[in-house]
């Protein structure tokens, strides 16, 4: 890996879809073994912003590194080195979810033996070992998401980008799935998260940064967030939302 230091480099991004700007000028780096929080009101440019960082959306000017690699014309080495977990479930309907996971493994190279090894892995600690032989129809709210984080994880990427992880999970879930992003940050993965929910930023992460209306409104070390206020206070002056 190139300029190992910096797992994500965007500089000067701007996206329009058709005459709508859904980015201004975004710039803004993670470092390699951060915890990065992206928060936002709906609409602010998270999800957007993911996709340009995997590829999946086009953008007028600017540009996305991956540890030192361009997303546009090193897409293969750098999406490799992304594990998505989306904002929304987009899994094959025909696939049972072991299949669904040996598959993305192959997208990225891993052997059927060892991919297999892994999901069956990652079922069993997502607890999800006896719904193996379902389609993802037949899991609950709760299950899928935890099925989008095995799939995330399937191919063992460097960065790990979770696009509201914890949505619709129970107590017990979310407790579960921070502790191990928690360990897994502790391995040294680098992590970045959208999240509506101040707590959880609070609770797991190193850096935030906050896009409004498609711009980069404030961005710094969590510490200096809640010096003198909670993280919610924060957020709420650097977006000018009223509570
Ligand atoms: N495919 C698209 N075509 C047109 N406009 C889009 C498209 N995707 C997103 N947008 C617009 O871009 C803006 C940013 O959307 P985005 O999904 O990035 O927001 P977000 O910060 O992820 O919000 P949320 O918290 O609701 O997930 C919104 O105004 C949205 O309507
Ligand atoms: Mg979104």
């Amino acid at each position: 890996m190139r300029n190992s230091e910096i797992a994500i480099s965007i500089k000067g991004l701007v996206k329009y879809y058709r005459d709508f700007q859904a980015l201004r000028n975004v710039t803004f780096q993670v470092n390699r073994g951060d915890f990065f929080a992206f928060l936002g009101p709906n609409g602010a440019g998270k999800t957007t912003t993911i996709n340009t960082i995997t590829g999946l959306s086009q953008y007028q000017s600017g540009s996305v590194q991956v540890f030192g690699y361009d997303t546009k014309r090193n897409y293969i080495q750098t999406r490799r080195l992304i594990g998505l977990c989306a904002q929304e479930f987009n899994f094959d309907p025909y696939l049972s979810i072991h299949q669904l996971l040996k598959y993305q493994a192959g997208y990225f190279g891993v052997s059927a033996f060892q991919a297999s090894r892994r999901a069956d892995e990652l079922l069993e600690r997502f607890q999800l070992r006896d719904k193996r032989n379902l389609k993802h129809r037949a899991l609950s709210g709760g299950m899928k998401k935890r099925l989008a984080l095995c799939r995330a994880l399937i191919h063992d990427p460097e960065i790990l980008i979770l696009d509201e992880p914890t949505a619709g999970c129970d107590l017990e879930l979310k407790f579960r799935i921070w502790d191990y992003l928690k360990q897994l940050n502790n391995e040294g993965k680098t992590i970045f998260l959208t999240t509506h929910y101040m707590e959880e930023a609070e609770r797991l992460c190193k850096t935030i940064g906050i896009i409004n209306h498609g711009s980069i409104v404030r961005i710094g070390n969590k510490k200096d967030f809640i010096k003198e206020k909670n993280l919610e206070a924060a957020f709420l002056e650097a977006t000018g939302l009223e509570h």
